[in-house]
């Protein structure tokens, strides 16, 4: 098992929570300051050493595509210009980077997402990046980069995971793991949006995952699960029997933007760190 060359960006989902801004706009797109959240995680996937992007898309979505090329009209008409500057960021990702797009035309899970994207990805491992978690590293060591790292020590399947208070342990998924080393755990059970008292501990999922290309059987073999949907959790809970599973508990901090509490935070966050530097 080699490098991890490509990344999968799950984004069919409707973003209802985010209505009615989200109603004929794609939710990965809505901006923390000037960019949008989708192009952060591009821009984490790239830090980790990965310029080969699958995005799992739907229906109205078409406008992330259209953010990840050439706009011939505003190029000529910003060039020159005090604004240019803008478009150097986009500029880097779309040189860097090639883009393929698959669509998941079935609201069926994340588990069913990341099947769609086999196409895309083939028989290697690969990175899931959920781009509504939204992950900064005051030193640049992003959390695709540290998970990367763990893989390349273990070659298995990695997820990372964060504490949360017992009151939102419901909305992830949830796993009960032995410490290996500092930050470093074995996982033995995972569970799908437990309720409070059913959870195996406080360690939630969260949108960043490294996986070995078996679990595209193993996904094919899952049935559905918590409502009704294909669970990548429940996928992952099969490869930890039948092998390994290591959850990393990263360093960093992380933004629900899924909520907009969460995406407030992220906001003010991202605007004062922006200030400071
Ligand atoms: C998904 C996963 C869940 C994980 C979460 C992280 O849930 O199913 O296991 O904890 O992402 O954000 P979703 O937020 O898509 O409902």
């Amino acid at each position: 098992m080699s490098k991890i060359n490509k990344c999968l960006f799950p984004a069919a989902g409707y973003g209802t929570r985010f209505l009615p801004a989200t109603k004929a706009m794609p939710k990965e797109m809505l901006p923390v300051l000037t960019k949008p959240l989708i192009q952060y995680g591009v821009e984490e996937a790239i830090k980790a050493g990965i310029n080969t992007m699958g995005i799992i898309t739907g229906r109205g979505k078409r406008a992330i595509e259209d953010h990840f090329d050439i706009s011939y009209e505003l190029e000529h008409q910003i060039k020159g210009t005090s604004k240019e500057h803008l478009l150097n960021d986009i500029r880097d990702v779309i040189d860097g980077c090639t883009f393929s797009y698959t669509r998941q035309n079935h609201m069926r899970g994340l588990g069913h997402a990341i099947l769609c994207g086999e196409t895309l990805i083939g028989q290697e491992s690969f990175a899931v990046l959920l781009a509504d978690d939204l992950c900064h590293n005051k030193e640049g060591n992003t959390v695709l980069s540290q998970m990367v790292k763990v893989y390349e020590k273990y070659k298995c399947s990695v997820v990372a995971i964060e504490e949360v208070p017992a009151d939102e342990i419901h909305k992830y998924g949830v796993i009960k793991a032995d410490e290996l080393e500092t930050n470093i755990y074995r996982v033995s059970d995972m569970v799908e949006k437990p309720s409070r008292e059913d959870a195996p501990s406080n360690m939630a999922i969260i949108g960043r995952y490294i996986l070995t290309p078996d679990i595209f059987d193993i996904l094919r073999d899952t049935k559905p699960g918590k409502a009704g949907e294909i669970q990548i959790t429940d996928a992952l809970l099969t490869q930890a029997k039948k092998g390994k599973v290591i959850a990393y508990k990263f360093d960093g901090k992380r933004f629900d933007c899924g909520s907009v509490d969460g995406f407030i935070e992220a906001t003010n966050y991202f605007y004062n760190h922006s200030k400071e530097s």
